[in-house]
C-alpha cells in the first residue's frame, strides 16, 4: 500500500541567502523523499520563504524597499541553490502569501471559538523616535550585573547574565539610539497553560513523534522546576502571539493595528505551501488534508523545537486539524572543524561558489548522507574528510566498479546473474531502504561501501584482465557481469543521494528506473549495456583551496582627496602666476533670476570695490559674508556673465561629489588679515 506524505522543511527567514546550513536540511529532507517516491509513495514536498517579522522589515527600511520588495528580491535567488543541489521541492511559496493570510487568520478565529485567546495587557520598551516597541534584541544597554556597555537586551555577551531589558543600565534602542520608555499595550495570547492544551501536548510529545532525546527534552517543559542559577520556570506558560504596528505580517482578525507574531503564521506557511500547489493542480486541499492514513513530516533544526513541538501542534489540535506525524530533528552543520557559523556571513562553505567552481552536488550529497543519522547530533564538514570520503569512496569504490568491469563484457552483453548465496542483493536493499525509511544515511552508505568492497575482492581475485591473457574469456565475462549487476544493486542504494550519477548509471546500463523492488531482479542473461562513460570525477585539492579561500582583499581604494584627483604638479612660476589676494566682503546680495549665485562687493585695498559673482546661494544668506574677509583670485581676466562683468573668484572648498559630502565653504584668513594682502 503506498504512503501518503506531507513533507516540509523549515521555512528560512528571508532576510538573507542560502547558507550552507540551510543546504544540509534540504538535502536531508530530498533524499528521504526520493526514497519515499522511489518506494511508490506519494510525496508532496514543500518549502516557502519566512517573510515576516520585525527584522525584515527594518532589513528592508534599511535598504530603501518595501518588505514585500525586499523579500521577492531574496525569493528569486533561491531556485539557483535548490536546482543546483538538485533538491526536489514540489513547491516553494511564500507565507506572505493570500493562502497563508487565509489560513493564519482562520486558524486564530477556530482556537478563539474555543477559548483559548487571551488579551493581556503588558508593558514594553517602546521607541519614541522611531514610534514602535522594540523586539529584546533591539535594545541595548549596560549589563546590570558586570557593567559592560552594549549589551543585548536579553544576555550579556561579557558575563553570561540573562535579564529582561528592563534590567539594563541606560538602556538605548539599536535602531535610533533613543532612550525607550515603558508603555503598554494590549497583546494576545494562545492559552498553552490551559489544561485541555497542556494534556493533549503531554501526550503528543511522547507517543514516539519525536525522537528519544527530543522527547526528553520537551519533558522538561511542562514540568515546574529550579533552573541552575536558582530561579523557578514555571511548566507550560501563555504564548505572546501579536505584535504592534508598525510590523510586517498579518493584521489579525477584528483587531486593528495588531498583528501576528511571525511565529504564528510560521508554520502555516506549510499548509498555505501545499494548498497553494495542490490549487495550481486542481486538486482539493481539505480533501488532501482530510485523507485517512496522510502523514505529515516536518524536518527541522534543533533550535526551533518548541515551536514545533508545542505552540504548532497545539494550534492545529485546538482549530480542529491534523496534528504532525513526525517531527524529524537534526542538529548543526559546522564548517572545518566546528567554525561557528555566522548568520550573516555564514561560513568559509558559500553553496554557490561550490556550485561555481565546478564542484559535484552529489559529492555534498553523499558527503552529508555518509554522516547524517537519526539524531539530533551536530555534524562537521571538514575538508580533508570530504575528500577522502568522495575520491576514495565514491569513486574509488563504487564508480570504478563500472569502469573496470565493462571493458571485460563480449559486445556489452552480460552473462552472468551476479546472485550469490553470499552476496544477496535483494539483503542490502532491505537494509538500505530501512536504513533510509529510519533517515539512518550514514549506515545506508557503510551497508553499500561494505558491500562494494566485497565486490571489488571477487574481482580482483578472479583478475579478469589475467584470465583474459589466459585465454579464459568466457569466465572473465561472467565475473565482470557479476560485478555489473551488482554495481546495478549498488546503484539503486545510491539513488536518493545521487540522482543525477543514478540516472546516468540507467543509461550506461539500459535499465529501466531503479528502485528497490526492481533493483533485486537482475538483468536478463544477454542485456546489452551501453558504452562506459565517465560517471564522476575526483575532487581536487585544489577545488578545495579555492572553496575555502577567502575572497581577495579588494584593491585598496587609492584615496582621492576630496574625491578628486590631485592636478598636476606644477612649478612655483606656474603658482606665482595665480595672484591671491585677501578681500573684504563689503557687500553681499542675492540675485534676481539665480538660485546659485550671490553678488559680492569686494574691497581688495584698490580704492576702489570689485563685482565678483559666486555660486554659493547654497551654503550662505548674504548676511552671513557681509563684513568678512575672504581670498579671491585678483588677476583672473574679467568674464561677462548674464548677471554682469565678474571681477575675479572668491575661493571656496567643496567636494567633488555634493550628495557624498555636502557643503561648500568659502575661505576665511586668520585674524588681521587686510584687503590687498597678496597670499603665497
Ligand atoms: N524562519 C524560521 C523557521 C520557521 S519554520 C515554520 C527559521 N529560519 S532560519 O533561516 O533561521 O533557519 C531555517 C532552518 O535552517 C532551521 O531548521 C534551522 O535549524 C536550520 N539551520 C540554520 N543553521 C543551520 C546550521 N548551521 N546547520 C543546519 N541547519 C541549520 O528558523
Ligand atoms: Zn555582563
Amino acid at each position: 500500500m503506498s504512503r501518503q506524505l506531507f513533507v516540509t522543511t523549515a521555512l528560512p527567514y528571508a532576510n538573507g541567502k542560502f547558507h550552507i546550513g540551510h543546504i544540509m536540511e534540504y538535502i536531508q529532507a530530498d533524499i528521504w523523499v526520493r526514497f519515499q517516491r522511489m518506494q511508490g509513495n506519494q510525496v508532496n514536498f514543500v518549502g516557502a520563504d519566512d517573510a515576516h517579522g520585525a527584522p525584515i522589515m527594518i532589513a528592508a527600511e534599511k535598504a530603501g524597499v518595501t518588505p514585500q520588495q525586499f523579500v521577492a528580491n531574496i525569493a528569486a535567488g533561491r531556485k539557483e541553490y535548490l536546482d543546483g543541489f538538485h533538491i526536489s521541492f514540489d513547491n516553494w511559496s511564500s507565507t506572505d502569501s493570500p493562502e497563508n493570510h487565509e489560513l493564519a487568520r482562520q486558524i486564530y478565529r477556530d482556537l478563539k471559538a474555543n477559548d483559548l485567546i487571551d488579551v493581556k495587557t503588558i508593558e514594553q520598551f517602546f521607541d519614541p523616535e522611531k514610534n514602535m516597541f522594540l523586539p529584546d534584541r533591539y535594545i541595548k544597554g549596560t549589563c546590570p550585573k558586570c557593567g559592560t556597555a552594549d549589551q543585548y537586551g536579553d544576555n550579556c555577551e561579557n558575563c553570561g547574565a540573562v535579564y529582561a531589558p528592563t534590567d539594563l543600565i541606560k538602556p538605548y534602542s539599536a535602531l535610533s539610539g533613543a532612550t525607550p520608555v515603558l508603555k503598554s499595550s494590549e497583546h494576545f495570547f494562545f492559552k498553552l497553560s490551559d489544561q485541555r492544551c497542556v494534556d493533549f501536548l503531554q501526550s503528543w510529545t511522547q507517543d514516539g513523534k519525536l525522537q528519544p532525546e527530543v522527547a526528553n527534552k520537551v519533558k522538561e517543559w511542562f514540568s515546574v522546576r529550579t533552573n541552575p542559577d536558582g530561579s523557578k520556570s514555571e511548566g507550560l506558560g501563555d504564548w505572546d502571539i501579536s505584535r504592534d504596528a508598525p510590523y510586517f505580517g498579518i493584521e489579525i482578525p477584528d483587531a486593528p493595528g495588531k498583528y501576528f507574531y511571525v511565529w504564528l503564521d510560521a508554520p502555516v506557511g506549510y499548509l498555505a505551501s501545499l494548498k497553494n500547489l495542490l490549487e495550481k493542480r486542481n486538486e482539493n486541499f481539505d480533501a488532501y488534508m482530510a485523507q485517512e492514513g496522510l502523514e505529515q513530516h516536518h524536518f527541522i533544526g534543533k533550535d526551533i523545537v518548541t515551536f514545533h513541538t508545542l505552540f504548532w501542534p497545539a494550534m492545529l489540535k485546538f482549530s480542529g486539524r491534523k496534528t504532525p506525524d513526525k517531527i524529524h530533528v537534526h542538529g548543526f552543520l559546522t564548517v572545518n572543524n566546528g567554525e561557528k557559523m555566522s548568520k550573516s556571513r555564514g561560513t568559509g562553505l558559500d553553496p554557490l561558489k561550490y556550485l561555481s567552481l565546478g564542484m559535484n552536488p552529489e559529492w555534498l550529497r553523499y558527503y552529508l548522507a555518509a554522516k547524517l543519522n537519526a539524531k539530533n547530533e551536530d555534524i562537521d564538514f571538514n575538508a580533508d574528510d570530504f575528500m577522502l570520503r568522495v575520491n576514495s569512496d565514491l569513486v574509488g569504490k563504487f564508480v570504478n566498479i563500472a569502469s573496470r568491469a565493462a571493458k571485460f563484457l563480449p559486445h556489452g552483453k552480460l552473462v552472468a546473474s551476479g546472485e550469490a548465496p553470499d552476496m544477496r542483493s535483494t539483503d542490502l536493499l532491505r537494509l538500505v531502504a530501512d536504513h533510509f525509511d529510519q533517515r539512518e544515511y550514514a549506515k545506508a552508505m557503510r551497508e553499500v561501501m561494505t558491500f562494494a568492497d566485497n565486490v571489488n575482492s571477487l574481482f580482483d581475485a578472479a583478475a579478469p584482465w589475467k584470465l583474459v591473457k589466459e585465454g579464459h574469456v568466457e569466465l572473465a565475462a561472467e565475473k565482470s557481469s557479476e560485478a555489473i549487476q551488482r554495481f546495478r544493486v549498488m546503484a539503486a542504494c545510491l539513488k536518493p543521494v545521487m540522482p543525477g550519477v543514478a540516472t546516468a548509471i540507467e543509461q550506461f546500463l539500459q535499465c529501466d528506473a531503479l528502485n528497490f523492488t526492481n533493483a533485486a531482479i537482475p538483468l536478463t542473461v544477454g542485456h546489452q549495456v551501453g558504452d562506459y562513460q565517465h560517471l564522476m570525477q575526483r575532487v581536487t585539492p585544489e577545488q578545495l583551496d579555492a572553496l575555502f579561500e577567502l575572497p581577495a582583499a579588494p584593491e585598496p581604494e587609492k584615496l582621492t582627496p576630496g574625491g578628486e584627483e590631485l592636478a598636476p604638479t606644477i612649478s612655483i612660476d606656474d603658482f606665482t602666476k595665480i595672484d591671491l589676494r585677501i578681500a573684504k566682503i563689503v557687500n553681499c546680495e542675492t540675485v534676481e533670476g539665480s538660485v546659485k549665485l550671490l553678488r559680492l562687493t569686494l574691497d581688495v585695498g584698490e580704492g576702489k570695490t570689485r563685482n565678483v559673482f559666486s555660486g554659493i546661494a547654497s551654503a550662505y544668506k548674504p548676511e552671513d559674508l557681509i563684513g568678512k574677509h575672504t581670498v579671491m583670485v585678483a588677476n583672473l581676466a574679467p568674464r561677462k556673465m548674464k548677471f554682469g562683468i565678474s571681477e575675479g573668484m572668491v575661493l571656496a572648498a567643496s567636494h567633488s561629489d555634493e550628495k557624498l559630502q555636502p557643503g561648500i565653504y568659502v575661505l576665511e584668513p586668520l585674524p588681521g588679515a587686510m584687503p590687498g594682502m597678496r597670499v603665497k
